[in-house]
């Protein structure tokens, strides 16, 4: 086990996140519940703002707001000065309703609508990442209707793609996101954007993944882009003002993961940018990045109530918690790994090795293999870690499971940022056409 941020073992052996105790949040609240420390975000939004401040000034960070967003969110990400990544019109309108400054918002997405794209114009939308020649075409056209301008950073696939622990390279990827540099996509999308009247093409972008702990992938891409910008300045005679290089900084699910520090991260592509802006002759650009994980990754825990525990004879015993792939899709989706620790008896020293399980229908639904814990009874509090960043932002009402509430924790308060769902959300949208409602009351007499 590890602890993060502000977590601490109190006196009471309890399991403590933003100076609150979580046996009394699990009273106070119900379980399952996502806990956020509200300090160790804000703390790493100032340490991405800081940090590029100091190294290259000229710089934009995005909040990437797939990894978790909300109304109360978008606020912190406003206060702390960030902009904010958005990937639909469902997250443009969170940020809108939150008063986000539509003008700070960075707005992706391989199939933005007609609709969609109305919406964020409308809204002024700061920066459109055109991911087609399609979607340019498209985006200039509801401009045109619109009487608008559409700021735009055209997405490229660097042939880099990298994972946790390793990265490929590649001359053709095989991507749904992005213009390809080999096949000429990119640039053709660019001097078509130039060409567009309600079109200003102001940069570039890429993203070559996420949770990646290689530092190499990153001075990749920032290779393959400026190297691209030059080819843009010497085929058009424009000089690109900006480059976006994604977000995919790991971060710490177990106690053995060791992820770079931000500043190692930072340094290594600001020494890149410069190093090719002199090699070439360029201006420098803006640099802008989407972390989304690592602002929010290790700040979020779920907390959960064992219920039943069973015994399978000789080969495991599977602990039973009231979540699962419901509000954690990760293990199912990706084989992902956890830590955990028993809330309520934090000091308690490891005693078994149990599996924990959720309790959807589907064999897979299982949140941990094989960890070491105390012994556990039903009642007891399991805290699972580095949930913050695609849980809550990719939970689901499988089987009808109402959806976990959200808090935030600081100074030894909670606030409740999202509440649980109830039983009449989970049936809010269902509609009974009227012939079927005849043979419901037929089917009760
Ligand atoms: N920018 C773009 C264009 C992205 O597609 C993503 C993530 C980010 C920024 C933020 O990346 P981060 O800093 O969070 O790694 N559901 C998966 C992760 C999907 C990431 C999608 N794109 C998971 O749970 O691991």
């Amino acid at each position: 086990m590890f602890l993060t941020g502000t977590m601490r073992i109190n006196a009471a052996g309890h399991l403590e996140i933003g100076g609150c105790d979580t046996v009394e949040l699990a009273k106070q609240y119900g379980t399952p519940l996502y806990i956020m420390d509200e300090t160790l975000i804000r703390q790493n939004c100032a340490a991405y703002r800081d940090t590029f401040a100091a190294l290259y000034p000229d710089s934009l960070v995005a909040y990437a707001g797939k990894a978790f967003l909300t109304t109360a969110m978008c606020c912190l990400v406003e206060e702390e000065g960030l902009a904010l990544d958005v990937a639909s019109g469902g997250e443009i309108y969170t940020a809108h309703v939150a008063g986000f400054p539509a003008s700070r918002m960075i707005y992706h997405g391989n199939n933005k609508t007609p609709d969609e794209i109305r919406f964020a114009l409308d809204l002024g939308v700061g920066r459109f990442v055109v991911d087609s020649l399609s979607e340019l075409e498209l985006l200039n056209e509801v401009a045109v209707a619109a009487g608008k301008t559409a700021t735009v950073l055209i997405r490229v696939k660097p042939g880099i793609e990298a994972h946790t622990h390793h990265y490929i390279q590649t001359g053709q990827m095989d991507s749904k996101f992005g213009l390809g540099l080999a096949d000429g996509q990119a640039l053709a999308a660019v001097k078509t954007a130039l060409k567009m009247k309600h079109i200003k093409f102001t940069g570039l972008h890429c993203h070559i993944g996420s949770q990646i702990f290689d530092l190499k992938p990153f001075q990749l891409a920032v290779h393959v882009m400026m190297d691209f910008i030059q080819e843009i300045r010497k085929k058009t005679g424009v000089s690109v003002q900006e480059l976006d290089l994604g977000g995919g900084f790991g971060i710490r699910y177990l106690r053995d993961d060791n992820p770079y520090a931000l500043t190692e991260f930072v340094e290594l592509i600001v020494t890149a940018v410069n190093a090719k802006a002199a090699e070439h002759n360029l201006p420098l650009p803006k640099l802008l990045v989407e972390p989304g994980r690592s602002i929010v990754g290790e700040a979020g825990t779920t907390l959960y109530t064992v219920g039943t525990i069973k015994d399978v004879p000789g080969i495991r015993r599977y602990v039973a918690v009231d979540g699962g792939m419901t509000d954690n899709l990760r293990t199912a989706l990706y084989e992902a790994k956890y830590e955990a620790i028993v809330a309520n008896k934090a000091k308690a020293a490891a005693e078994e090795t149990v599996s924990i399980a959720g309790r959807a229908c589907e064999s897979g639904d299982i949140l941990i293999w094989d960890i070491e814990l105390p012994a556990l009874k039903r009642g007891d509090l399991l805290a699972v870690l580095s949930t913050g960043a695609y849980h809550y932002s990719m939970s689901n009402n499988y089987n009808r499971f109402p959806r976990p509430a959200v808090v935030f924790v600081r100074d030894g308060r909670a606030d409740v940022v999202v509440e649980r769902e109830t039983y009449a959300d989970i049936t809010r949208n269902d509609v009974i056409p009227p012939r079927l409602q005849q043979s419901v009351r037929q089917a009760a007499k």
